[in-house]
C-alpha cells in the first residue's frame, strides 16, 4: 500500500497515512506526465497540489492508482470525468481555509476603517500625519455580508465578536448565526451597511453582480471587500465610486484577470488609489490552512481507500459509510442502469449472508453501494460481480 505526495504536501498528510499503514513517498516538486506515469508504477494513492496535471493519458497507465488527494481547492488539474469513467476517487479541501479567509478580511476592515494603507504609506514616504480623520473604530458598525456560506458564517461569528452589527444577504435560506439579521434583498442590506464583504460562490450568474447600480446603493464613506470572485465585480465601478469619495476605502484579494505565474506583472485599474488594499489572492494562503488541507485531504484518502467512504469526493457519487467495526464490507461501484441494486442484493439472499447495512448513492452516469454483512461473499459470488457488465470495481474490507 503505497502513497506518493507531490508539491510539498503538508507532513501531517504523511503523518496521517502512516498510521493507517501505508508507505509514503514525499517529494518537493510537481512531475511531467512521463514521471508521473514512471513514478505511479506501484502506487494506489495519489496526492498532488495545482502544478501537477494527471491527464487521462496517466490515469490510462496506472490502472492499479486508486484515489488522487488535491491538496488545495480546485481540481480542474485532474482529468475529472476521466477518473470517474475508472472509478478513481477525487477528493479536495474546499472548507480548510475558511478561518484564513475570515482573519484576513477582518484585519482589512479594521485597516481600511483606521485608514491604515493611507497612513502606512505616508510614513515610508517621511510624513508624520497624526491625525484621527476619517479613522473609526469597528465596533457599533454594521458589516453587511453578501453571501452567508462557510466563509460569510464564520466571519459573522468573529465580527460579531469584535462589536460589530451583523446583517447578510444570501439567495438560500441560511439561518442566522449570533444576532445577526437577515435582509430579504441585497438592496436592503446595501442601505444599511457600513462594511460591504462579499463571500458568494462563482456560479456563472454572479458575474458582474456588484456595478454601478449596486456602489451607488451604498452608503456614502462605506467600505468594501471582496475575497470571493475576481468576476462579481465591476473594478472600473470601484474606481470611479472610489476616486469620487461615495466609497471610503477598499480590500480586494481576488481579480477578473489574475496573472498566471509568480512574479508575472500585475495590472488593475484599482492600482495607486488611496486606501485601497490590494493583496494577490492569498485569502486562504496561511501555513495553518495548509496543515488542515494535509490532514483533511489525507483523511479522505484513507476513508475512502480503507472503508470506502465517497464523503466530499469531486467526481464519485456521494457515500459517507460509517467506521467498520465489526463484519465485512463490499464496496461496488458501477454504471447507473436499472436492476443493478436488486441483482446485488440477490447475490447476498443466495449465500444466506446477513445485510447489517447499506448505503448508496447514484450521481449521473455511477452508481456507488457500500453494503456491510455478517460473512464476506465467498470468491465465486465476488468473481460473479466483477464479470458483470455494468461493474468498474468492487472491494472488500
Ligand atoms: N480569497 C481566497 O483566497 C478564497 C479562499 C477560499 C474561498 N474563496 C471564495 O470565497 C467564496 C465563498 O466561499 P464559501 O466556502 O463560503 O462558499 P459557500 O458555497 O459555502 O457559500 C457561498 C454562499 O453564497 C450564496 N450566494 C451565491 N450567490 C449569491 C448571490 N448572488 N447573492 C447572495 N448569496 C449568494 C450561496 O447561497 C452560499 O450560501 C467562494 O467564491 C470561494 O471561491 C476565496
Amino acid at each position: 500500500m503505497k502513497v506518493l505526495l507531490l508539491e510539498n504536501i503538508h507532513p501531517v498528510a504523511v503523518q496521517q497515512l502512516e498510521g493507517r499503514g501505508y508507505e509514503v513517498e514525499r517529494r518537493s516538486g510537481a512531475l511531467s506526465e512521463l514521471e508521473l506515469i514512471e513514478s505511479l508504477a506501484d502506487v494506489q494513492l495519489l496526492g498532488i497540489r495545482s502544478n501537477t496535471h494527471v491527464s487521462e493519458r496517466v490515469l490510462e497507465a496506472v490502472p492499479h492508482l486508486e484515489a488522487i488527494g488535491c491538496f488545495c481547492i480546485g481540481t480542474n488539474q485532474v482529468d475529472l470525468k476521466a477518473a470517474a469513467a475508472r472509478g478513481i476517487g477525487v477528493f479536495n479541501a474546499p472548507y480548510s481555509n475558511t478561518r484564513s479567509v475570515v482573519e484576513l478580511v477582518i484585519g482589512e476592515i479594521v485597516a481600511l476603517a483606521r485608514r491604515l494603507p493611507e497612513k502606512t504609506q505616508r510614513m515610508h514616504d517621511g510624513v508624520w500625519d497624526k491625525s484621527a480623520r476619517g479613522s473609526h473604530e469597528v465596533r457599533g458598525r454594521t458589516l453587511g455580508i453578501v453571501g452567508y456560506g462557510n466563509i460569510g458564517t464564520q466571519l459573522s461569528n468573529v465580527a460579531e465578536a469584535l462589536g460589530m452589527r451583523v446583517v447578510f444577504y444570501d439567495t438560500a435560506d441560511r439561518p442566522a448565526h449570533g444576532n445577526a439579521r437577515r435582509m430579504a434583498s441585497l438592496e436592503e442590506l446595501l442601505a444599511v451597511a457600513d462594511v460591504v464583504s462579499l463571500h458568494v460562490d462563482g456560479r456563472p450568474g454572479n458575474a458582474g453582480l456588484f456595478g454601478p447600480e449596486q456602489f451607488a446603493a451604498m452608503k456614502p464613506r462605506s467600505m468594501f471587500v471582496n475575497a470571493s470572485r475576481g468576476m462579481v465585480v465591476d473594478d472600473v465601478s470601484l474606481r470611479d465610486h472610489l476616486l469620487s469619495g461615495h466609497i471610503a476605502g477598499a480590500a480586494l484579494d481576488v481579480f477578473p484577470v489574475e496573472p498566471k505565474a509568480q512574479g508575472d506583472p500585475f495590472e488593475s485599474v484599482l492600482r495607486g488609489l488611496d486606501n485601497v488594499i490590494l493583496t494577490p489572492h492569498v485569502g486562504g494562503s496561511t501555513q495553518e490552512a495548509q496543515e488542515e488541507i494535509g490532514w483533511f485531504v489525507s483523511g479522505k484518502l484513507a476513508g475512502f481507500a480503507l472503508e470506502g467512504s465517497t464523503a466530499l469526493s469531486v467526481n464519485l457519487p456521494e457515500v459517507v459509510t460509517p467506521p467498520l467495526e465489526s463484519g465485512h464490507r463490499l464496496g461496488y461501484l458501477h454504471h447507473n442502469v436499472p436492476g443493478v441494486l436488486a441483482r446485488f442484493n440477490a447475490l447476498f439472499a443466495e449465500h444466506e449472508d446477513n445485510v447489517t447495512g447499506q448505503h448508496l448513492a447514484t450521481s449521473g452516469e455511477l452508481g456507488y453501494v457500500v453494503t456491510d454483512a455478517s460473512e464476506p461473499l465467498p470468491a465465486d459470488a465476488l468473481a460473479e460481480l466483477r464479470s458483470w457488465d455494468d461493474c468498474l470495481w468492487a472491494r472488500t474490507w
